[in-house]
Formats: C-alpha cells, structure tokens, sequence
C-alpha cells in the first residue's frame, strides 16, 4: 500500500489514544487535525523526491547485458528510501519499460522499483522481457507496506505470507439494493448461490507459495530484533481488544489480501476476511491488507508458467503500516484520516530488518541449499492448478454451477 500519510501526527494520535482512556464516547475531530494530515502528505512527497533522485546516479547496463540476480526484492520507490544496506549501482532497461530495475555490482541482489497492483502486474510482465534479465533462479521477494487485521498483527509489525488473495473480482451491492439475506457480506462477482457457498472463480483469486521455502524465512526472519513504535501508537494500540494488536511489532506469519480498493474498518475487514476464509476453504489467516500484492503476484505467477522464474522462489514479506481498522474508541473514519498510517516508518524499517536477514542466508547458503532450490512440503500454486498438483484451498470444481465463466 502507498503511504499517503508517511509520518503521522503524533499529537493526534496521543488525543486519540487519551480519549479512549477518559471516555467511551467515539472522539470528535477538529478541522485543525485534517490540517496536520495535509501537512504530512507533503512531507510524504518529499521522501520520495530525495529517493527518486538517489536513482539518478545509477549507470545503465548496455541493453541485453546478461544478469542472473540470486535475489529480486520488489516495492515501491518510497519503500526502498528505508532501505540502506545494498548498494544498486546497475540499471537495465528494456521496451516498454519504465521502471527501476537495478542491481549491486556484480548482479547478486536486484531491486524492482514499481507501482502498485494492476499496474505493478504489467510493469512485471516487461521486466521479464528485457533481454538478458535471468530470473529463473532467483529468490523473489515481494514486500511494501499493508494494514494490519489486529486479530493477527500489531502496526510497526509486519507479515510474512504463504496466501495471496485477491479482493477484486467482489460483487458489491450497496445500501438498500443489499438483499436482507446476504447480510451485508461481500462476495464474489461470479456465480455464488449464498456468501458461505464457495464460488465460480477466474483464477487469479488466490496464489499458494512455496511453504517449505516460507518455513524456513520465517524461522530466519523472525529471529532479528524490531523497534518499536513511538510512545503514542503504543497508547492506541493498548486500546485495541486483540491480544495480538497490543504487542510490541513482531514478524507474524499471516497472508495478504490485496485490491484496488483501499478499504478500511470493521465492516470492510470483516467481510474481506470472511471472503478470504471463503476462498481459501478456510486456510488463510488473512492479515495484511493493501493495494500491491496480488498484481506483482499475477504477473509471477504466468511468469512462472511460461518458465521466466520459479514460482516456488517467491516470498512475501511486508511490513504493517497501521491497523485496517479503528480500536472501539474511534470510528473507521477517524482511524483512517486522523491516525493514518502512522507506523509505516518503524514498520518498513522492520520488515527491511527481516528480509536483510533472509538474503544473507539465501546468499550464505547458495551453494549448499538455495542454488538447487527448496521442495514446497504442500500444494503450490493457484486454484487453477495450472503449475500442476492438487490444491490443497480449494478447487473451481467446489464453485456453484451456472457462471459467466461456465462452470
Ligand atoms: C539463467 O541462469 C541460470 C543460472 O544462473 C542458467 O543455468 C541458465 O542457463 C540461464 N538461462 C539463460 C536463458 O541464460
Ligand atoms: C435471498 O433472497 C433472494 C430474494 O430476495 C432469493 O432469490 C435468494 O434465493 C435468497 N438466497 C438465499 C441464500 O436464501
């Protein structure tokens, strides 16, 4: 997900925090706090313009120099500002693409700076087309930035995933259009007889990475030490219920649910988690919620098809930038505009925190282990079964008859 709110208002968020305290009452806004919200957003544009130009100093490879990166990590460019231990020196380019696609001297570690969702899918695609980039051997990991479900996480924490789940193709009745009997879930855009009833799929809702290889990240990456966040995110989150969301930021091993649409509050993450239980038969703990991943993941996965790279290399680990939804004190709108994403900057360095531990042991240990490749212990894939084997979520063979798709 793209900060818009890179540094939050601390003030705000120790009112808000203090008002739980003192009151049951939801707490009323001044106009003074959208204000400071303005003032961050800029403060947010900044960080970017001081990354975008450290790229500028990058030389650019001559086209069709060969590179076979041992690891691709992929973000935003803002996100890679918070990155500091690789030096990208190299770039490559190649038709149709646009983006930052840069590499250490020598090639073992390579940074695709891209946009968001959908539009990150596209970019993916031409980056695998660019002559010379070898992908096939390369541990790819997908991070960024999400919101937290705090049944499974804390802010400043973050994920690291084995589900990717697409919320996308929903079918969204609003207000009174909503038939009384669907009782206000989302569902799928396809043939569903009731929200519980698994659906028709298109294929894309759900990518199943390689668990074996996931084990072992987290087992590495869960085992650095995170900052925490400043005093006044420790007060809010204190305010929360879920015992998860009250601890200080931690690697929680949880999956990502991703769209277009930036939704936030209880009823969007509960019926988003309901969809996501749905479609994965109940096997997704569906925690980080944000606008990035299931494009990046569309594009890897038909990468992986059509042999580009190994989809049993890819990895998603991402940091939490704020909770998806309010503490009972706050309305989703107040915990969405006036807290923010407030621990995006604590939350990306710990993330960054994870993954630097995990290159060092794919690159420590290539010769011994990584280079041949970790076996996935259970199904890899997506509901299509297109990469081979049965999947273990769910199949377009449980989805109710009678769809657009056919089925
Ligand atoms: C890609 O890289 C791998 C290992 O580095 C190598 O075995 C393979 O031949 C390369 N493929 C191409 C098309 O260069
Ligand atoms: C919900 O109500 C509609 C009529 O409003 C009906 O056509 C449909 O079958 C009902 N679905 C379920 C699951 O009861």
């Amino acid at each position: 997900m793209k900060s818009y709110i890179a540094n939050f208002s601390r003030a705000v968020v120790a009112a808000l925090a203090l008002a739980a305290l003192t009151t049951a009452n939801p707490v009323t806004l001044e106009i003074g706090s959208c204000q400071d919200v303005t003032t961050i957003t800029t403060t947010a544009t900044i960080t970017a313009t001081t990354s975008a130009s450290a790229t500028s100093s990058l030389v650019t490879a001559t086209p069709g120099t060969p590179v076979s990166p041992k690891v691709l990590i992929i973000a935003n460019e803002f996100e890679f500002g918070y990155l500091e231990e690789y030096d990208f020196t190299t770039q490559y380019t190649g038709d149709m693409f646009e983006e930052v696609f840069a590499c250490t001297t020598g090639g073992a570690i390579c940074k695709l700076a891209c946009g968001q969702e959908l539009v990150s899918a596209s970019q993916i695609t031409s980056l695998l087309l660019i002559p010379g980039v070898n992908l096939t051997q390369t541990y790819i990991i997908v991070t960024g930035t999400g919101g937290v479900n705090p049944k499974y996480g804390t802010a400043g924490g973050a994920a690291i995933s084995t589900f990717g789940i697409q919320w996308e193709w929903g079918n969204m009745f609003l207000g009174t259009d909503l038939p009384a009997n669907f009782s206000g879930q989302y569902f799928s855009s396809y043939a569903q007889d009731a929200p519980w009833k698994y659906p028709s799929t298109v294929g894309t809702e759900v990518y199943k990475l390689n668990e074996a290889l996931i084990d072992r990240f987290y087992d590495v990456g869960s085992k650095v030490s995170y900052e925490d966040v400043p005093e006044s995110s420790q007060a809010l989150r204190a305010t929360y219920t879920q015992n998860a969301a009250k601890q200080a930021p931690f690697l929680a091993r949880c999956d990502t649910v991703s769209a277009q649409t930036y939704w936030h509050g209880n009823v969007a993450g509960e019926n988003v988690e309901y969809f996501a239980n749905i479609i994965t038969t109940g096997k997704a703990r569906p925690c980080n919620t944000n606008q990035d991943d299931q494009g990046r993941l569309v594009a890897l996965f038909l990468g992986a098809v059509h042999k580009k790279l190994d989809f049993g290399r890819v990895s998603m680990i991402k940091a939490f930038s704020n909770f998806d939804r309010p503490p009972p004190q706050l309305t989703a709108y107040q915990s969405r505009f006036a807290v923010g994403e407030g621990a995006t900057e604590p939350g990306l360095r710990n993330s960054w925190q994870t993954i630097v531990a995990v290159v060092k042991d794919v690159l420590e240990n290539w010769e011994a282990i990584f280079e041949a490749g970790i076996k996935p212990n259970t199904y890899m894939g997506d509901l299509k079964e297109r990469l081979g084997g049965t999947s273990d979520f769910g199949t377009t063979s449980g989805a109710a008859p009678g769809s657009v798709q056919g089925a």
